[in-house]
């Protein structure tokens, strides 16, 4: 195998050991729902094999399906969430078989595959960039599973940066056009393509994610009580749902507390807050005198470097991650204190863009002009419309592989158990 095919080969290799690190756990949990918002653990596990199989075997090399009777089970789109405990489900000591079995082939596709023919879906190994995200985004899903389980031993406390204190609370962005999505990046999704130029009057954008002190202050102002702050649909969840903290969060006495994989501690107030709504992103906004930026104002803030005039690829530039630079892939299960990573600030000084947190945007998901979907409708265009809020930057959960400046996620704004803050953004006052 050639360096590229070695590390494609790697990347599947590290992505399978989180996937079977998360379903290690006794069979009950595994088969068990923890929440209607979320499929059974064992589900997950053989769906991402059933995946790889449909996309690297069968379309990319023209294998024949292993087990055609169970692709109903593991289609997505067949069965919601909620019903998944009730499907003829493997076992997780099958599912393993049968995941395995799949890679184990999949290895030796990779082998004899020419990756620059003669599809795009060969081209530069672009199935392999589609299941190893694929993976890992379901990765995500577990760990959210596992957290709202109260399952312990998910807290890997790997040393973080302290947080600094000094700095601006918000950066400037000067009016003018930069490039929005990719025409280059090789294992882009199709949402994020075509790249195209969009042009934005100045704004202000927040150097930081909104952390717990202020947060927990605009719990204190009443902020949950007062319909002013709130979007109409907001405030009738607001009401509907009771809500008055972010989810795991409890008061005792003057204290807050929060529920991290079975442990409870005080809530840490230099930390971004988590496990919030787009309903509560969006009313903290008003209540601050600011609102949430768009996808456009996020994306522009985060990689365009305007005196190159080109985008990059990370707030930082070119460069891979690494842990100086942003808080991903898992090292520790929370976000990284405020101001932790100067050394990973986007060329407008904008900080912490990409991991720690997912970013609730204001924008719904739409397809860009020119949009062309690929290599499957499912992925991203049934989604598009006036029902899902991006999301960006990706969290302390999201892998680096599946994790860029373009990179856009989505869920409904009602959504609070996914690894979800935000920062907000003004318009320049003239
Ligand atoms: C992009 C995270 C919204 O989990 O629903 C997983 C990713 N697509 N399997 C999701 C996805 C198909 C998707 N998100
Ligand atoms: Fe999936």
């Amino acid at each position: 195998m050639n360096d590229f095919k070695e590390r494609i080969a790697a990347e599947l290799l590290a992505v399978r050991d989180r996937s079977l690190a998360y379903t290690a756990a006794e069979d009950d949990l595994l088969v068990r729902q923890h929440s209607p918002l979320m499929s059974p653990l064992v589900w997950d596990l053989a769906h991402v094999g059933n995946y790889e199989e449909l996309w690297v075997l069968r379309e990319a090399a023209g294998i024949e399906p292993l087990r055609p009777e169970i692709d109903d089970i593991y289609d997505a789109f067949k069965h919601p969430r909620k019903d998944r405990p009730t499907l003829p489900l493997l076992g997780p000591a099958e599912a393993r078989r049968y995941i395995e079995g799949v890679r184990g082939r999949v290895l030796d596709v990779l082998d004899a595959i020419d990756l620059d023919g003669p599809t795009p879906l060969h081209r530069d190994g672009f199935v392999f960039g589609l299941v190893i995200q694929h993976e890992h985004q379901h990765d995500e899903t577990m760990l959210a599973t596992l957290q709202l389980s109260g399952q312990p031993g998910l807290v890997r406390d790997a040393d973080l940066p302290p947080g600094r204190g000094q700095g601006p609370e918000e950066v400037y962005v000067p009016a003018g056009p930069f490039t929005m999505g990719t025409a280059t990046l090789p294992w882009a999704y199709d949402n994020e393509r075509p790249a195209h130029q969009v042009d934005l009057p100045g704004y202000w954008i927040d150097r930081l994610p909104v952390g717990n002190r202020a947060y927990a202050a605009f719990i204190e102002d009443g902020g949950y009580d007062d319909p002013r702050w709130w979007a109409p649909e907001g405030w009738q969840w607001r009401r509907r749902s009771g809500t008055g903290a972010p989810l795991f969060w409890a008061k005792d006495g003057d204290t807050w507390w929060r529920t991290r994989f079975g442990r409870t501690e005080p809530v840490p107030m230099d930390e971004p807050v988590q496990h919030v709504s787009w309903y509560e992103a969006d009313a903290y906004a008003r209540w601050a005198g600011k609102r949430l930026p768009t996808e456009a104002e996020w994306e522009k803030a985060c990689g365009w470097d305007p005196e190159a005039r080109r985008a990059r690829r990370y707030p930082w530039g070119e460069e891979d991650p690494r842990p100086g630079v942003a808080n991903l892939g898992h090292r520790a299960a929370r976000p990284a204190p405020l101001g932790a990573y100067p050394a990973g600030a986007s060329a407008y000084g904008a900080e912490q863009m990409v991991g720690d947190v997912w970013e609730w945007t204001d924008s719904w998901f739409q397809p860009y002009p020119g949009f062309r979907s690929f290599p499957y409708k499912e992925y991203s265009e049934v989604f598009f419309g006036h029902e899902y809020r991006v999301l960006r930057g990706g969290s302390w959960a999201a892998d680096p592989a599946a994790v860029r400046t373009t990179f856009r996620n989505w869920d409904y704004p009602i959504r609070r158990q996914i690894f979800t803050g935000f920062r907000c953004a003004r318009t320049e006052l003239v």
